[in-house]
């Protein structure tokens, strides 16, 4: 297997998982992903830039003999997250002169997870420069992007950003450049969504410091690599620091019916009263797609049916998963049906307790919606629109 050029002296020996389907046992992969790892070639030194998940060590490897890399001298860990430092060991194993680089924090992961003996490993501080010969590392602490360990690396003379989970995207190409092919963005929206939304406040701190580098190429350590950055740089600076959009999204389940029949009326009226709004049915298995709306969303509208007192397990799912990635919207209600009683809006504001969020008036009713329960979903569809035309 080959290298393939970024740009002089730097050249990408990745891998491609173009099968993947589930990340962490977690997070869909429609498309699935790639793990990038890159050679920086100065005349006294080289640097490889993260490895890959364990799974391509031997590819890695084939990479590195391609591009006829003997000596390596220094192995820049920016994150210990197994599918960027899991080959490491290999790595050093094959090349016993070479010495990782990382954060201290960084240090003590890579010998928890990974039994990288600490001896192997330097910590470097925030602004340290490694010097390789007419190229120079520079690394920047950008600690939640994903773990609190991480970091990223500046060569200067190139004017190339390594960033690791920052920018990337979940998607397995053969292309190594995006381009700046806005086709690229919902991938990176769907990779920021799921991964880095939770580290908003502090990617906000950071990002000045990121784009006052003025990048020509930002390589994360998935996807293609962005030798236009401003595409995506552009696209973090709305996903971070916009404020959310005129948008309501309804995460919604019904076993009978009946709550589908409120869904359908509640979507209906924000239509009519100018609330842009996405109905989405909890039975889709790719969870990810409700991430990428929460990105924008001023507004979540929980449907769910009654079962055994509180809301639909696929419910509490979702209201859990927005606490855990936090988006930036500012209002939440719930609507659905229920048999004979049950506590539905009290367990269910409980779940999101880390959303700063206003609880617009529930609409709840039993059995089938009447007359009146679809006048109390056309009064919640007012008072959602009242609060975004405020936006
Ligand atoms: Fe791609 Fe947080 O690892």
């Amino acid at each position: 297997m080959h290298a393939r050029p970024v740009t002089e002296s730097i050249e990408w020996v990745g891998a491609i998982d173009w099968d993947r389907r589930l990340f962490d046992e977690l997070i869909p992969l429609p498309d699935g992903t790639s793990y990038n790892a890159y050679l920086v070639r100065g005349a006294s030194g080289t640097a490889l830039i993260d490895s890959v998940d364990p799974a391509f060590t031997e590819v890695l490897l084939s990479r590195l003999a391609g591009a006829g890399v003997s000596r390596i001298d220094y192995v820049v860990a920016q994150h210990a997250e197994q599918d960027h430092s899991g080959s490491i060991p290999r790595v050093l194993a094959e090349h016993p002169e070479a010495r990782v680089l990382a954060t201290e924090k960084c240090r003590t992961m890579l010998s928890d997870l990974l039994d990288v003996p600490a001896g192997r490993v330097r910590a470097v501080r925030d602004g340290e420069r490694v010097d390789l010969g007419g190229l120079t590392l520079e690394f920047v602490h950008f600690p939640w992007v994903h773990w609190p360990e991480t970091m990223l690396t500046w060569v200067p003379e190139r004017r190339v950003l390594f960033t690791c989970d920052l920018f990337g995207s979940h998607l397995a190409t053969s292309c190594t450049f995006a381009g700046g092919d806005p086709g690229i963005l919902p991938g990176a929206k769907r990779y920021y969504a799921e991964i880095l939304m939770p580290f908003r406040g502090v990617i906000e701190k950071h990002l000045g410091r990121v784009t006052g580098l003025d990048a020509a190429v930002i390589a994360p350590s998935h996807g293609p690599v962005h030798d236009e950055p401003k595409a995506i740089l552009d696209a973090y600076r709305d996903w971070v620091l916009g404020p959310p959009r005129n948008l309501a999204v309804v995460p919604y389940v019904s076993m009978h019916d009946s709550t589908r029949r409120m869904v359908e009326r509640f979507v209906e009226a924000c239509a009519l009263r100018g609330v842009r709004v996405e109905q989405f049915s909890l039975t889709d298995p790719d969870i990810g797609k409700l991430a990428m709306l929460l990105v924008d969303a001023a507004t979540i509208v929980l449907g769910t049916p009654t079962v055994l007192g509180g809301p639909h397990p696929n419910v509490a799912y979702a209201a859990h998963l927005a606490n855990l990635i936090r988006p930036k919207a500012r209002y939440v209600s719930v609507i659905g049906s229920y048999g004979w009683g049950g506590k539905v809006v009290e367990q269910l504001s409980a779940m999101i307790s880390a959303l700063k969020v206003e609880i617009v008036q529930p609409v709840l009713c039993k059995g089938l919606p009447r007359p009146a329960d679809l006048e109390a979903l056309d009064r919640l569809a007012d008072a959602i629109a009242e609060r975004h035309a405020a936006l």
